[in-house]
C-alpha cells in the first residue's frame, strides 16, 4: 500500500514537471514570437513605407521622419493607447495630418497589409521610441 502510493506521488511529480517545462517552452516560444514579430515588422516597413519615412530623425523624406513615433503617439490627446494611435494613423491618415506635411499618405493599407504584417509593423513602430 505504501509502495504504490509512492509510485503515484511519483507519477504526480513527473506529470507536474512535465507541466512545468511545457509552460516555460512556451514562454520562450512566446518571446521569441515577439522578436520575430519585430523583425518582420522592420521588413514590412521597408516594404511599404520607406519610400516616404525615414527613422532617422535627420532624415525627412515626403512624410514625417518617424525616429520617436512611438513616444509622439503615447503623447496624444486622443485617449487611445500609443499602438491604436500608430494603427489609426497607418490605417486611416486622413483621420490626423501631422502639421506641416500634406495629405499624401495612401488610404488603402487596410486592404494592402494583412493583419499579421500590420501587427509585426505595429510592434516594430513601438520600439521607435
Ligand atoms: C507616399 C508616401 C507615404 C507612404 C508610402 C507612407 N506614408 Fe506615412 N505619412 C506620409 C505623409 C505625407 C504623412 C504626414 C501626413 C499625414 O499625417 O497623413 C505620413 C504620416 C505618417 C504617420 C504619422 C507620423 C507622426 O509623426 O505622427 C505615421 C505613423 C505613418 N505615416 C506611418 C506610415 C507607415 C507605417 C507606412 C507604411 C505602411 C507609411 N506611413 C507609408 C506619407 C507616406
Amino acid at each position: 500500500m505504501r509502495h504504490h502510493s509512492k509510485r503515484c506521488n511519483l507519477r504526480l511529480m513527473t506529470r507536474f514537471v512535465m507541466q512545468l517545462i511545457a509552460a516555460s517552452l512556451m514562454a520562450a516560444c512566446g518571446g521569441g514570437a515577439a522578436d520575430g514579430d519585430v523583425a518582420r515588422g522592420q521588413q514590412v516597413f521597408s516594404e511599404h513605407c520607406v519610400a516616404c519615412h525615414s527613422v532617422s530623425s535627420e532624415v525627412v523624406i515626403v512624410g514625417p521622419s518617424l525616429a520617436g513615433v512611438a513616444t509622439r503617439a503615447a503623447a496624444n490627446r486622443d485617449n487611445l493607447q500609443p499602438r491604436q494611435v500608430l494603427r489609426r494613423a497607418i490605417l486611416s491618415p486622413q483621420a490626423e495630418i501631422v502639421e506641416g506635411f500634406a495629405d499624401l499618405m495612401p488610404p488603402d493599407f487596410e486592404r494592402r497589409l494583412v493583419e499579421a504584417d500590420l501587427e509585426a509593423l505595429l510592434s516594430y513602430l513601438m520600439t521607435l521610441e
